[in-house]
């Protein structure tokens, strides 16, 4: 007597009319043997979980899907040429996967049940309408059942069951969803024997491990053996873990011992584990090989930091969504919970980030307590340029007319200690890195939105934060240091030298430490305004615009004459560090002579520009020569260039307004890369208007991101948004120590002797000292200054 034919397999291909009639043709090889004694309905489990009833009618010789299809193949997005496998498992059962067009897997949504089974870490599975009849336990083993290295589908005869498409090379390790270089490095794996591989989640983690045993213990072996051993490399004993059987379907568990391997062996969440068999006088054996997620270079943030540590969820008027790369692309699962509260008439919802708005399409079903954002979601994903790991969290602002206001969030090291949060993306990965090694979890504000409003920044502050990283675009007052306060944040950095958007008194007034990022953009800066002085005095922007209309037609002797700044004088309001290099660059760079004004004398300048001068001389050049001028006014009468570097505060609002610009000469060259409301723009406008001669050069503006009515149009003025310190040497410098001053009080550490000497902070290939690079309140907070 032969025995029992084993599971079979079979597939079939979607095409149009299946998709057009809403029926599917089964493969009348399979029906001609396998029919008979199949009812109607079928069930078909997929790998996620999901199960779908299915009549089927006859067609002459055929057997057709009919009543559920169409819902099955409108809900997993079915197109021609994809493939679905079947494995029939008996008693009018179907286990299903789904093979896109290339020949591979499918992602499949996760359902809610299983999203709470993976996510409890306990055994006791939550009472999911789905969880009773779920034959895998998760989308990884289904995937890996059904195609894992030593035991792919095969025939009745046990031939290996190859699709046309499947000829390439992907087949035998098809891609998970999900990239990891544990799993990647795991995947790398090859041995002649049978293996296997789990990356480690909190069930396995907290309880037990769960494998397939028909692939890779037998029966007999099941019958002789009640542990196997698990030897890792390196180690010359072995540890024994009890099998049980876990349902019907073939999976084992390891339990009593499991835990003990896992402890042993220091497992943590997604490092991943291959299973070796190996042939062994001890009995059943393997050899376990384990892959790190955490073992990455420092320099690069890992992927595996980014990985999810807690699934999708939802509160009062808003839900969050942790993104898998599978929703990613067409659609996105979201908590059915909020689905089912707020979201049961809604057809579509509307997201809405400032002017820009986004229609997407909901799809809601009830029976299987699963709902998904699809039609548009794509589009939302790329305008907003989502990765997977990011998450979302949408904020329901119009109950009636489901409106949401998005905010999406980077995560890295989702289980760090702290939270930290940064407002915006900050260049580099440094900064990232120093926080991740600290133990931080960093979440970053991806939001398309350039400035974010207080109610924007209070919700992403939430209930628990350590410490924020903010810009200078952000208005940090009494609302949101009562916020951080709250969430139990004790440090806030601008990621700005400059701080006019910072109420610092009511910072310490909350214990917050306040932090700026000085001495690293000092040169970036003042060449930024020699740049813009240049291209004034030059007419640089002018000319340039003239050649793109086509408008040159031959040299001139008139076309576009400036000014010589050889032996000008150039005047500089406000010598500190970045209005001395300034002043230093056009020295030496233009010899030109500096007249400054500062309530400070600037020793360290003179000298300068004396030593300097005293070298022209040597050389037989007419030497530079410097003055510090007794008042401002004195300066804006002799100097013909004129840069303004005072921190903006009372005192030097409208520092420059009508009747200072009528003390300028006609022709001067006025600078501005400080703050905006140090000139008064309307003023200025009128003047640029009436002296033609005069020119300026801004890089800020009075109501950033506006200019004053007028001042576009001007010929004789130079624009530019705000870019002083934008070299990328500073601005990864930048985010660096703004990094650490949060995470310096943070941790405890004092605050650094000098914030003006801060290269040890910036040294990337030596640890930053223990310190907070820079934090303005730390007098009035009583802070230790270290010693170093
Ligand atoms: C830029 O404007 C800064 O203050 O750092």
């Amino acid at each position: 007597m032969s025995s029992p034919p084993g599971p079979i397999h079979f597939f079939q291909i979607v095409n149009e009319t299946s998709l057009q009639n809403g029926e599917l043709r089964i493969r009348r090889s399979f029906v001609s043997e396998h029919w008979q004694g199949i009812s109607s309905p079928v069930l078909l489990v997929l790998p996620n979980g999901s199960e779908w009833k299915m009549d089927w009618e006859k067609r002459d010789a055929d057997v057709c899907f009919v009543q559920g299809w169409k819902e099955f193949a409108e809900f997993y997005s079915l197109e021609k040429e994809q493939v679905l496998m079947f494995k029939y498992e008996g008693k009018s059962r179907f286990n299903v996967i789904i093979l896109g067009r290339s020949g591979l897997e499918r992602e499949y949504p996760l359902l809610n049940g299983t999203l709470e089974a993976e996510g409890s870490g306990n055994s006791k599975r939550p009472n999911s309408p789905l969880r009773k009849k779920r034959r895998t336990n998760t989308e990884e083993e289904a995937r890996f059942n059904e195609y894992s290295h030593n035991a792919r589908p095969r025939d009745r005869d046990g031939r290996r069951i190859f699709l046309k498409s499947e000829a390439s090379n992907n087949v035998e390790a098809p891609k998970h969803a999900e990239s990891s270089s544990a799993l990647e490095r795991a995947r790398a794996f090859s041995s002649k024997n049978l293996w296997f591989y789990r990356r480690m989640r909190p069930a396995y983690i907290n309880n037990y491990l769960l494998f397939r045993a028909e692939d890779y213990v037998t029966q007999e072996e099941r019958k002789e053996n009640e542990f196997l051993s698990l030897w890792v490399t390196d180690e010359s004993r072995p540890w024994h873990a009890k099998i049980s059987k876990h349902d019907n379907n073939g999976q084992i568990m390891l339990t009593t011992g499991w835990k003990q391997f896992v402890r042993d062996n220091n497992l943590k969440l997604n490092d991943v584990c291959v299973f070796e068999k190996t042939r062994n006088s001890e009995g059943l054996s393997f050899r376990v090989i384990i892959y790190r997620a955490t073992q990455e270079s420092t320099n690069i943030p890992s992927q595996d930091y980014k990985r999810r540590g807690r699934a999708s969820k939802w509160t009062e008027d808003q839900f969050t969504i942790a993104l898998k790369q599978s929703q990613t692309k067409r659609s996105a699962h979201i908590p059915y919970g909020f689905a089912k509260k707020y979201l049961q008439k809604a057809k579509a919802l509307t997201l809405q980030i400032g002017n820009r708005i986004w229609e997407i399409k909901l799809d809601y079903y009830p029976r299987h307590s699963y709902a998904r954002l699809s039609s548009g979601w794509d589009k939302f994903v790329k305008d907003c340029n989502l990765k997977e790991a990011d998450e979302c969290t949408f904020q329901l602002i119009d109950r009636e007319n489901f409106v949401f206001d998005p905010v999406s969030i980077e995560v890295w090291n989702p289980n760090g200690k702290y939270r930290v949060v940064s407002t915006k993306p900050m260049p580099g990965t440094r900064w990232i890195n120093l926080l991740i090694q600290q133990d931080c979890r960093v979440e970053i504000c991806t939001q398309k939105k350039t400035i974010l409003s207080v109610e924007d920044i209070i919700q992403l502050i939430g209930d628990k934060c350590d410490g924020v990283i903010g810009q200078l675009t952000e208005d940090w007052g009494e609302e949101l240091f009562k916020a951080l306060s709250r969430a139990g944040g004790k440090a806030f950095s601008n990621m700005a030298v400059g701080y006019n958007n910072v109420d610092v008194n009511v910072a310490t007034k909350y214990g917050v430490a306040v932090g700026n990022t000085p001495g690293v953009l000092t040169e970036t800066t003042a060449e930024l305004a020699a740049s813009l002085t240049l291209a004034a005095a030059r007419r640089i922007v002018e000319a340039d615009e003239f050649m793109r209309a086509g408008l040159y037609d031959g040299w001139l002797p008139h076309l576009f004459v400036g000014n010589l700044l050889k032996g000008q004088t150039v005047g500089v309001i406000g010598a500190g560090r970045i209005g001395s290099a300034y002043a230093r660059m056009m020295v030496e760079g233009f010899k030109m002579n500096l007249i400054y004004f500062d309530l400070y004398q600037s020793t360290r300048l003179e000298k300068f520009v004396t030593a300097y001068g005293e070298f022209l001389k040597a050389n037989g050049e007419k030497p530079v020569t410097w003055k510090r001028a007794s008042s401002m006014d004195e300066v804006l009468q002799q100097a013909d260039i004129i840069s303004l570097h005072p921190v903006l505060d009372k005192t030097t609002y409208h520092l420059v307004n009508k009747e200072r610009l009528s003390k300028m000469k006609k022709e001067a060259i006025l600078i501005n890369c400080s703050r905006g409301p140090v000139i008064d723009e309307a003023a200025l406008v009128d003047h640029l208007r009436e002296n033609p001669m005069f020119r300026v050069g801004l890089d800020v503006f009075e109501d950033e991101p506006y200019m004053k009515p007028g001042l576009s149009e001007m010929k004789n003025a130079i624009v530019v948004p705000h870019i002083a310190s934008a070299s990328k040497w500073t601005r990864e410098g930048m985010a660096t120590l703004a990094a650490l001053n949060v995470l310096g009080k943070i941790k405890g550490y004092p605050v650094w002797f000098d914030a003006n000497r801060v290269e040890p902070f910036l040294n990337e290939n030596a640890p930053p000292p223990a310190a907070s690079p820079s934090i303005v309140n730390a007098k009035a907070l009583g802070l230790p200054v270290s010693k170093l």
